[in-house]
């Protein structure tokens, strides 16, 4: 199958790009800032500003994919507030524009969205549950899922997840990349013991993805996280003990006015896909320290950093 993917630069779209490629695929790489590595003759890389309706459109028709994977967004929430904007072009526009391209060319759609289109007072959010987001970056998200349904709803996905931890391609994008290079600049994070997700392993949510891809009779609304609900606070401890850090130093527990649960109910999408989730203590096992700490970290854990090569 040819795959064009969008945001192969971010956690998601790099994770996807490199399990789409094992699974013997053909992809189409588009990044912006960031380039993907050589990962041989399946790799097409493309580097773009999707803003350019005409660069997106210009692939699409050069290339006539079977199916596109659409993971480019501004996935800050914090950023998209004082990007509004921006946030509107790219989380709203952009979607609109790779469905309309993706039903030209009758490939199937996979739009990533997020539990940030619930707000957080009724987990776990079944996927027929009316969203209500709680956040601008949420109303971003739940307008681009209202468009790719809108254009193409027999041929579209729309999988709503959450949190993803694992390893990025910039390493400084996934859940312990952040905390571990703010805990590096001296920081201590303040974490909230009643902020909820179902963290997800983005190598599994990639094997997701493919397998979706795999089974034409999906399609509509789904929602995939980790096995296991968990504050952030709970998930800081958990990536401190992970890595041999005092959690009494780096992690802060504080409490929201407001209790937050995103947790997500993936009964309907776990029973059609033989792929399985995982625990955050899996997940934990797949994290490695991001090469620019490297010396900061083994002076404090007094570990050494041991690169594992993956097969
Ligand atoms: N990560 C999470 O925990 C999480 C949780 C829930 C939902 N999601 C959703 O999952 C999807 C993927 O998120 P992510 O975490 O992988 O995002 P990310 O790491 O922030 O990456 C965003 C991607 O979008 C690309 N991009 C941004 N502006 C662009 C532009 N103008 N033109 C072309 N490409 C552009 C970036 O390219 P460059 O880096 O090359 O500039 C990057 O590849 C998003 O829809 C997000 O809302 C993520």
């Amino acid at each position: 199958m040819l795959i064009l993917c969008t945001g192969a630069s971010g956690i998601v779209g790099y994770n996807f790009v490199k399990a789409a490629l094992k699974n013997g695929h053909k992809v189409i790489a588009l990044t912006h800032e960031h380039d993907l590595p050589d990962m041989g003759p399946a790799l097409v890389r493309h580097k773009v500003n999707l803003e350019n309706e005409y660069a997106l459109q210009r692939v699409v028709l050069d290339s006539f994919p079977d199916a596109i994977v659409h993971c480019a967004a501004l996935s800050s929430p914090d950023f998209v507030d004082t990007h509004k904007e921006l946030a509107e072009r790219i989380n709203v526009g952009l979607t609109r524009s790779v469905a309309n391209c993706a039903n030209h060319v009758s490939a199937r759609l996979i739009h990533i969205s997020t539990d940030m289109v619930f707000d957080g007072t009724a987990a776990p959010y079944k996927n027929t549950d009316i969203p209500k987001p709680f956040n601008f970056y949420g109303q971003t998200k739940l307008e681009a899922e209202k468009e790719v349904l809108r254009i193409m709803a027999a041929q579209s996905v729309v999988l709503r997840i959450t949190h993803v931890s694992g390893n990025s391609l910039t390493q400084a994008r996934s859940l312990h990349e952040k905390f571990m290079l703010r805990w590096a600049a001296g920081e201590r994070i303040a974490l909230a013991e009643n902020d909820t997700r179902a963290p997800c392993s983005a190598e599994r949510l990639a094997d997701v993805i493919c397998e979706i891809l795999e089974r034409p009779n999906i399609s509509g609304i789904h929602h995939f996280c980790g096995l296991e609900s968990l504050s952030r606070y709970d998930m800081g401890v958990k990536i401190c003990e992970r890595f041999g850090l005092d959690k009494d130093k780096f992690v802060e527990r504080i409490s929201l006015d407001n209790p937050i649960n995103l947790t997500l109910d993936m009964g309907a999408l776990a029973s059609k896909l033989k792929t399985m989730s995982l625990s955050f203590d899996s997940c934990l096992s797949e994290m490695e320290v991001p090469d620019s700490i490297k010396d900061w970290y083994e002076a404090q854990s007094g570990r050494k950093v041991i690169k594992r090569f993956k097969l």
